[in-house]
């Protein structure tokens, strides 16, 4: 059976490749890989979300299909966005998700015809780039670069482009650079997005993991936001939950109920325990997310200077829980690097050119290990002298 064009489009997962590479080297040199590589968070949910989840799993009466969100849920997270970040959300602002991705993947459905233009920044998380392909929309890269502190530069948007796009996807704290978006740049996002005409969906998965005394923003606290969007939230960082799928989309009430229409010729809603665990996430939470903020802001600071004594300068993320880290000059690509770097230390790294043309220089380290782990791959660093040597 021949497949369908569209299959075409996606992309295998990068971590399939290097989980490979990392077997391989386990198998052939009997090392232990140190794996910065997937972002999968390694902090456990606080223990009550994991007693009301196995206490509703306990009701026979929660399994039936979960077509409508529990009301108690709805109130909950009308309530966390006001407490939270002074934003105030009619019910019919919110559509309850099985974790964000799966708003990725659909919302290029709604908009993009064949040829529309879908404006995703570069680097990006992956799914960006393979949803709206699928629906044959055309990609138009918006660079993110060091030197504009990695936020999109609004103003390098063609009038072409402007014209072309439908849909912009804007991710802060992002994933991979860790940089965070100042006031000033999403107001003028909403400036830019009203006046071409163009859906912004905001990926907000990292919202509370944000460093230097910041406090965690909405994108819909902004005036005019909920004119020209939507904002993802997910359970999966903050709560510890990515297993257990649950996510939120809020922000425009047409785009809302256009996805609601979409979601239920594809699925019958969230897991009923899933979304009582998500009740007693936001209710009881808040300790935790705090105390999950604070371990992954003190391993960025512990791998600043533990691999810069070993001679890899990190540049510190504001937010998210990622390092983007410049190669040296010596080498060409980030692929030629990680799998170095991977052969001479056995730590595995992600190459920055999973995440687009401008992750060519850089690689990714994701601080989802111990700090026992953190500091056990700047030994290796430093015996090495895999950095050492190049700085002599
Ligand atoms: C930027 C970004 N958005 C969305 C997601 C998807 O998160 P989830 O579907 O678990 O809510 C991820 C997951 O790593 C991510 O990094």
């Amino acid at each position: 059976m021949k497949l369908a064009r569209r299959m075409d489009y996606l992309h295998t997962s990068v971590f399939t490749d290097l989980r490979h590479d990392k077997e391989e080297m386990e198998k052939n040199s009997q090392t232990k890989v140190l794996d910065f590589s997937l972002g999968s968070p390694d902090i456990p949910p606080a223990s009550a979300v994991i007693e009301t989840l196995s206490t509703q799993a306990q009701d026979a009466a929660n399994y039936r299909y979960a077509v409508n969100p529990l009301p108690e849920l709805v109130q909950t997270i009308q309530e966390w966005y006001q407490t939270r970040y002074g934003v105030r959300l009619d019910a019919d602002e919110i559509c309850l998700l099985q974790g964000s991705q799966e708003a990725l993947v659909n919302l290029p459905l709604l908009y993009c015809n064949p040829g529309d233009g879908y404006l995703i920044p570069d680097p990006y998380y992956p799914a960006y780039l393979d949803a709206p392909s699928m629906a044959e929309a055309d990609i138009l890269f918006m660079p993110l670069k060091e030197e504009n502190d990695y936020l999109i530069d609004l103003d390098a948007i063609t009038e072409q482009e402007r014209k072309k796009a439908k849909i912009m996807l804007v991710n802060y704290p992002n994933n991979p650079t860790g940089a965070c978006a100042p006031d000033w740049f999403v107001e003028k996002l909403i400036r830019f997005a009203k006046a071409n005409d163009i859906l912004v969906v905001y990926d907000s998965a990292y919202s509370e993991l944000v460093f230097n005394g910041q406090k965690p923003k909405s994108f819909l606290s902004y005036a005019g936001a909920k004119e020209v969007g939507v904002e993802l939230n997910s359970f999966s960082k903050s709560y510890g939950m990515a297993g257990a799928r649950l996510g939120i989309l809020a922000g425009c009430p047409e785009v809302i109920e256009a996805y609601r229409k979409l979601k239920s010729n594809m699925d019958y809603g969230v897991f009923l325990p899933v979304q009582y665990a998500g009740i007693t996430a936001l209710k009881t939470g808040s300790n935790v997310v705090e105390q999950t903020r604070q371990t992954y802001e003190a391993r960025r600071r512990l791998i600043a200077s533990e691999f810069g004594k070993a001679g890899w300068d990190l540049h510190m993320p504001d937010g998210t829980m990622f390092v983007w880290a410049r190669i040296p000059d010596q080498w060409e690509n980030s692929f030629d690097f990680a799998r170095d770097l991977l052969h001479e230390t056995g730590i595995l790294v992600t190459p920055g050119t999973a995440f687009g043309p401008q992750g060519k220089k850089y690689v990714r380290l994701a601080l989802v290990v111990s700090s026992y782990t953190i500091r056990a791959a700047a030994k290796r660093l430093m015996d090495s002298r895999f950095f050492l040597q190049l700085n002599q």
